[in-house]
């Protein structure tokens, strides 16, 4: 399920809109939901979004599930709409963080334009802050095999990098944890390949517009955590 904010402590800063940009297992999911702690902003990621319909049986989920398991794309149209309906919400207001969205040119360029429109009707949108988790090949495959979720709260573990205090338990819920069928090494593999066909190229839009930064991901996760913190703060002064 995609995650909002739970922590009600007092936010005085207003983070705005930050993408997360990095390949599969960079760590944006981690950091998006500590990012979503710390700051008080909504974690959006289409992923958990496309997982949670397909859970459910939706049209969409249906349509999705069959692209999600072979490390293909969800059509743009489809996607565009989702975030589109996701950013009216009231709880975007003082920013939120785009996990696993954008990932081709034309959804950056559409959400570019979502973005222009709101802010021309004065809703008061910052423009984008883009941070790129970058991590390795071998690193990456270590992460998604490893990796497993707590299907209840949707805390991310690793069997190798971040264990459950008790083998394959959530933490928090109890709940026994599971891997995501995409998560295998042959569909990774195509994940892969179209992140570098298709999402690559998105790095490069941001890189280009400026209120862009690279984090090394492969520091443990406090320290990728601070490294964006730092990031994010510099980049608003230049607003
Ligand atoms: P999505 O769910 O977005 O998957 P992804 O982008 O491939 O990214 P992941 O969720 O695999 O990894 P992550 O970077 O979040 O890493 P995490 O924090 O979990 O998309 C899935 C599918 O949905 C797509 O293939 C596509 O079909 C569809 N889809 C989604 N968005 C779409 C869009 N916009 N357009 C079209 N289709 C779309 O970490 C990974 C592991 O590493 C974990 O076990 C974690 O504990 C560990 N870890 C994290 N950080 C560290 C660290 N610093 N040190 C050690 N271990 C770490």
């Amino acid at each position: 399920m995609e995650s909002r904010v739970r922590n009600s402590a007092p936010k005085t800063e207003v983070p705005g809109p930050i993408l997360l940009l990095g390949a599969p297992g960079s760590g944006k999911g981690t950091q998006a939901k500590l990012i979503m702690e710390a700051w008080g902003v909504p974690q959006i990621s289409t992923g958990d979004i496309l997982r949670e319909n397909k859970r459910l049986g939706t049209p969409l989920g249906l349509r999705a599930g069959l692209l999600m398991s072979q490390g293909q794309l969800v059509g743009d149209d489809l996607v565009n709409e989702m975030v589109a309906g996701r950013l009216s919400e009231p709880d975007t207001v003082r920013g939120y963080i785009l996990d696993g969205y954008p990932r081709t040119l034309a959804q950056a360029e559409w959400l570019d334009r979502m973005l222009k429109t709101r802010a021309n009707q004065s809703l008061g949108t910052l423009p984008v802050v883009a941070v790129n988790i970058r991590v390795g090949y071998t690193e990456l495959l270590r992460r998604i095999t490893g990796r497993r979720n707590c299907p209840t709260c949707q805390r991310i573990y690793n069997v190798y990098l971040n264990p459950p205090r008790v083998d394959m338990v959530c933490d928090v819920e109890g709940t026994p944890l599971v891997a995501r069928p995409d998560d295998v090494e042959a569909v990774f593999e195509e994940r892969m390949r179209v992140y570098e066909a298709l999402t690559a190229p998105v790095v490069e839009h941001y890189r280009a517009q400026g209120r862009f930064v690279e984090v090394d991901g492969e520091r443990p996760v406090d320290e990728v955590k601070a490294a964006i913190a730092s990031a994010v703060f510099k980049l608003r002064q230049l607003v």
